[in-house]
């Protein structure tokens, strides 16, 4: 195994849902997807909404059941399956390597924006008050006023949870990033700053897998596209 070596190689990946409440109807969503994903590369999964794009990155990160195929994940020196891995493996894959910025916060309740960041940098092992500061530094460049870090997001609007969610996903360092619809909720000026922390995700060698409807930010982050209707035709 070498540094050139993907850091996410998908292969033969199928899954169909079946729908428990229609009577078992049987929804294919991709068949014999695959693809590979390099350091330092960022790579957008296209196609119409309902083609599978979330399913597909789902299915990456271990919260959907495949049918069929692999998704290998280089984890150091070693390589993990994350269609077979058992959950414990899964959850240290997750928290060395490979981090998930979702489409919407999952507010803790009672916990202030600040932790809320902090937290992925504190179970890494950095000391609070480092963590805590390098929370407040990202929330600042992504423009969130000063006033809410101590306040719960659950009360924030959508495109500041947003911001919040970002900077959770984006503080720790993992070599392989997901990431749905990261801008949808953003103004201009915040995409732009999100659009910087990608470039700097990329330049140390991470290599991201994500969907961005905005067409500006995937022209400007992403090096190609992955349509995911090819896989959908097949299923
Ligand atoms: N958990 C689920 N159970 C059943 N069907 C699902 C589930 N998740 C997604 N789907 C269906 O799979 C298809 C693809 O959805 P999705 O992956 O969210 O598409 P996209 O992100 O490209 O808009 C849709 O038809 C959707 O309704
Ligand atoms: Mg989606």
């Amino acid at each position: 195994m070498t540094q050139t070596d993907p850091i996410l190689t998908v292969a033969g990946l199928s899954k169909t849902f079946i729908l428990h409440l229609r009577e078992g109807a049987r929804l294919p969503v991709v068949a014999g997807a695959g693809f590979e994903l390099h350091a330092g590369e960022c790579v957008a999964l296209g196609g119409p909404s309902g083609a599978g794009k979330s399913s597909l990155l789902k299915m990456v990160y271990g919260n959907y059941r495949v049918d069929a195929g692999t998704i290998q994940v280089r984890d150091g020196d070693e390589t993990v399956d994350v269609a077979t891995a058992d959950p414990r493996r899964l959850i240290r894959l997750r928290g060395q390597t490979m981090g998930y910025v979702s489409q919407f916060l999952r507010v803790i309740p009672r916990v202030g924006a600040l932790d809320v960041v902090a937290e992925p940098l504190i179970g890494d092992g950095v000391a609070r008050e480092e963590a805590t500061a390098r929370a407040g530094a990202l929330l600042a460049r992504l423009n969130l006023p000063e006033r809410l870090w101590q306040l719960p997001p659950a009360t924030f609007s959508g495109g500041e949870q947003q911001r919040v969610n970002i900077a959770r996903g984006l503080i720790a360092h993992r070599p392989l990033l997901l990431m749905d619809e990261p801008t949808a909720s953003l103004d201009a000026a915040n995409r732009a700053v999100v659009v910087e922390l990608i470039e700097e995700k990329k330049r140390a060698g991470v290599g991201i897998l994500g969907i961005f409807h905005d067409a500006e930010v995937r022209e400007a982050v992403c090096d190609r596209v992955i349509d995911v209707t090819e896989f959908a035709r097949a299923a």
